[in-house]
């Protein structure tokens, strides 16, 4: 018999949709293979601490949808469906081991997303189907503004927002807007984004980032005109900017008329305070925040905004409209839809307690398996930071990782970035206990 993790929102109510909607999600990634057998429908309602008539319901609905089968005797058993084959990280990504930084795309909303995508449809005139604003359509504008003003105490209207593929190509936009400059770039940084920034036009120099973040004493004197950091969470060391080098850094931007690109790109996961919110409410007028759904939802998705001031922002929308004419615009649409319909907010409140449990599993199979190894920047993100000892080997340790299951990266130091939002906590604390001692 299967031993089911489902993972309900008690305060969004519908529990039975909630359980049809788990098993159907297993039965589709092949998590419950055809053939295997359910839980009685008591036991698990016992587990699920729901009445039992939920569980009935779920079964019922799901028999109905020829997902699972019941037959007298046999009890409910998963149906020969077809399964979809499940992209392996290597060939989604072209990286063994996928990205420490990916959300656990098995947990994408499938049905709510198509839901939003089938209202969609149904409801949008001809007319919205043509070139759409290449800065995004309003829609989704406006609920991002509303959404950002809200959730990241960001100053934004729908003006101030451009709709990109992705924090990647809005900041690509935003270097090749501003024209050539020297970008101070965090010290260690996410090296995937260098050559996008080079590519723009920038010229980069690295500034160091200590227990407070970035050294804002030290990018003063870089005479650098901008800066590019991810203040809420440092990737890779998830160090948060502190409420001082705030400060200095705004009034460093003030004085100099430098440009800031906040990198908000995992602002949404934080586990055990309240977020900080963003820079670009506190300097609205020299801050760009660059933020995607891809930690969120999927980096497939392709989705991400930029919020500017307005001058830059037309400017950037103009750019957008001269380089190919915007993003598409029924996926704009279904973004806005899921969004207004509180959707996005419950995927979010849901995996945010998932994360947590995983990174709390990761991190305490660290410790037992590694007790030699420092590990880091866990308030918040779908990674840590694993400080080595000096004399390990970073590269080694993480291809020993990855060859685990786990998705590491190396880092000099020596260190290792390692993701927690792959696999379930028990999957990802068996990876651990694998590794061989460096
Ligand atoms: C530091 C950092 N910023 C941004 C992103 C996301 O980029 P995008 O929104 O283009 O998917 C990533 C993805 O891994 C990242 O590690």
């Amino acid at each position: 018999m299967a031993d089911l993790h489902l993972s309900l929102d008690r305060q969004a109510g519908g529990l039975a949709r909630q359980v049809a909607g788990e098993l159907r999600e297993a039965v589709r990634t092949g998590r419950l293979p055809a053939g295997t057998r359910l839980p009685a429908s008591r036991d698990l309602a016992r587990d699920l601490a729901v009445s039992r008539g939920v569980v009935v319901e779920a079964y019922e609905q799901l028999v109905a949808e020829g997902f699972l089968e019941s037959r007298i005797g046999a009890g409910t058993t998963v149906a020969a469906v077809a399964i979809e084959e499940p992209v392996s990280p290597a060939d989604a990504s072209g990286d063994f081991g996928g990205r420490p930084t990916s959300p656990d795309l098995g947990a994408f909303p499938r049905q709510a997303w198509s839901a939003s995508y089938r209202h969609v449809l149904a409801t949008l005139p001809n007319d919205a189907l043509d070139y759409g604003d290449p800065g995004g359509v309003p829609e989704l504008r406006g609920e991002l503004a509303a959404y950002l003003r809200r959730v990241r105490a960001a100053r934004a209207e729908p003006e101030n927002v451009v709709v990109v593929t992705g924090v990647a190509q809005g900041l690509s936009l935003v270097v090749q807007a501003l024209g050539p400059l020297r970008l101070a770039t965090e010290l260690p940084t996410s090296e995937r984004q260098t050559p996008l920034l080079r590519r723009a036009g920038a010229e980069l120099v690295g500034i160091p980032v200590d227990d407070e973040g970035i050294d804002v004493a030290e990018l003063a004197r870089s005479g650098a005109r901008g800066v590019l950091l991810t203040p809420a969470h440092h990737y890779p060391t998830g160090v948060v900017l502190s409420p001082r080098r705030r400060a200095e850094l705004i009034s460093w931007a003030a004085r100099t008329g430098a440009t800031i690109l906040e990198d908000d790109y995992d602002a949404e996961f934080r586990f055990d305070r309240e977020p900080v919110g963003c820079l670009q409410g506190l300097a609205p007028g020299r801050v760009v925040l660059a933020g995607s759904v891809s930690k969120a939802l999927a980096p497939g998705l392709r989705l991400g905004w930029l919020v500017a001031p307005a001058s830059l922002a037309a400017e950037l929308r103009k750019f957008r409209g001269e380089f190919d004419l915007g993003s598409p615009v029924l996926d704009q649409y279904t973004l806005a839809h899921f969004i207004a319909t509180g959707a996005y907010d419950r995927h979010l409140r849901r995996m945010r307690r998932e994360y947590r449990a995983r990174r709390d599993a990761l991190v305490g199979a660290l410790a037992e398996r590694f007790p030699e190894v420092k590990v880091c920047g866990i308030s918040a993100g779908l990674h840590l930071f694993a400080e080595l000892p000096p004399e390990w080997d970073a590269r080694a340790f993480a291809a020993e990782a990855v060859a685990a299951g786990l998705a590491a990266e190396p880092v000099d130091g020596p260190a290792v970035v390692i993701g927690f939002a792959r696999w379930p906590g028990h999957r990802l604390a068996a990876a651990v206990r694998e590794m061989r001692s460096p």
